[in-house]
């Protein structure tokens, strides 16, 4: 049976370290805080002109396909996963098409926030179990850096993120003992509006009872982004951190005992889970729930912060760069994020 193996993957994070004191300048906060209730310590931030997310993205996309043994001419297909695209569009796949100097193959943008790259990963295998393509580049790339609010009003958001990308290529495999055993995905639209960031966009207050847009209520125009909503701080994202955080702790832990369930195998059997960095005291509420091991688990949130779709790569390369996970190994992807939306891949490394 043909199956999606992960053929090279790369990761790239800037050289600017932010830490917890650094942003003590900018805001009340204390590096306590941070730690106790993140176990974040430091980020790091992109260059502010220099670099973006597709930037971050091709440095990552060129180490992944390196290690595929592959060239930028053999992709035939990229899905790039981001929050925080350089553009509000065109999507940042193209940019990394143009780029890598490609050839004029497809480019798709997903926007599923912190559960991107699963998605990302889903969508790449279904292409490639069908046959359609050969090696595709799946990149999670975020610059968190450029659009928070660094006040203090934002304080409960702007500690969290940090900047980073990751980059897998995906390519076809008989072997039995590697690859993706099955992905699953979910969502729930109900939250949509918890954790999100609402302007700019064309909801002209549709969605809420509180008004989350002050737009200029012309005959015609104006009302995708104002100078009021910009000098109430409405552009910058909002998060409503302890419905997430409770709401996480619950699917997380379904989604990966689905995909474990569905294989016919237990926690006991994976030999690393990569579990979405955005909250240390998330992950090890899941190694408890699960009773996994340390050894099981693996976190570096404490070194570059929530970095949204690049998360689980970053995590997954540094995991096989340390040789925590070997060929044949059971590994479990899993993230939760804005939307909701929720995911798991359980693959054979
Ligand atoms: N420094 C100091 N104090 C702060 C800070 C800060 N950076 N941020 C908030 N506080 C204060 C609040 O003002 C509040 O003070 P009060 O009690 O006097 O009113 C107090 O700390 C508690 O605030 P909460 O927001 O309730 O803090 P909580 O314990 O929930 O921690 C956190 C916040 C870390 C954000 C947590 O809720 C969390 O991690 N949630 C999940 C986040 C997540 O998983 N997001 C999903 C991924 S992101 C994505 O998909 C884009």
């Amino acid at each position: 049976m043909l199956r999606t193996k992960i053929a090279g993957i790369g990761m790239y994070v800037p050289d600017e370290v932010v830490t917890n004191a650094d942003l003590i300048k900018y805001m009340d906060t204390s590096d306590a805080w941070i730690r106790e209730r993140t176990g974040i310590t430091e980020r790091r931030f992109a260059d502010r002109t220099k670099e973006t997310t597709t930037t971050m993205g091709v440095e990552a996309a060129k180490q992944a396909i390196e290690n595929a043994g592959t060239t930028p001419n053999d992709i035939d297909f990229v899905i790039f996963a981001t929050l925080s695209p350089d553009y509000y569009f065109p999507g940042c796949g193209v940019l990394v098409q143009r780029t890598m100097k490609m050839k004029e193959i497809g480019a798709l943008d997903i926007r599923n926030q912190c559960s991107g790259f699963v998605y990302a990963i889903s969508v790449g295998d279904q292409f490639i179990k069908t046959g359609m393509y050969k090696n595709i580049l799946v990149i999670g790339s975020e610059k968190h850096s450029f659009g928070l609010d660094f006040s203090s009003r934002g304080r409960n958001i702007s500690v969290i993120f940090g900047d980073g990308a990751g980059a897998v290529v995906l390519q076809p495999t008989e072997n039995e003992n590697q690859g993706i055993l099955s992905t699953h995905l979910h969502s729930d639209g109900d939250s949509a509006e918890i954790l999100a960031m609402y302007n700019p966009g064309t909801h002209a207050n549709h969605w809420v009872p509180q008004k989350v847009a002050d737009f200029n209520e012309s005959e015609i125009g104006d009302m995708f982004m104002s100078h009021a909503m910009i000098d109430k701080g409405e552009n910058f994202p909002y998060m409503d951190g302890q419905a997430v955080f409770k709401k996480a702790v619950i699917k997380i832990p379904e989604v990966i005992m689905e995909s474990l369930e569905a294989n016919n195998l237990k926690p006991s059997d994976l030999k690393m889970l990569i579990p979405h960095q955005a909250n240390l005291r998330i992950s090890q509420y899941i190694q408890h729930h699960l009773r996994l091991r340390d050894d099981q688990v693996y976190n570096n949130i404490d070194r570059y912060g929530n970095t949204t779709a690049a998360s689980i790569p970053i995590a997954l390369y540094e995991a096989w760069k340390e040789g925590k996970i070997n060929r044949g190994d059971l590994v479990c992807l899993a993230s939760f994020g804005s939307g909701f939306t929720w995911a798991s891949a359980l693959l054979k490394w």
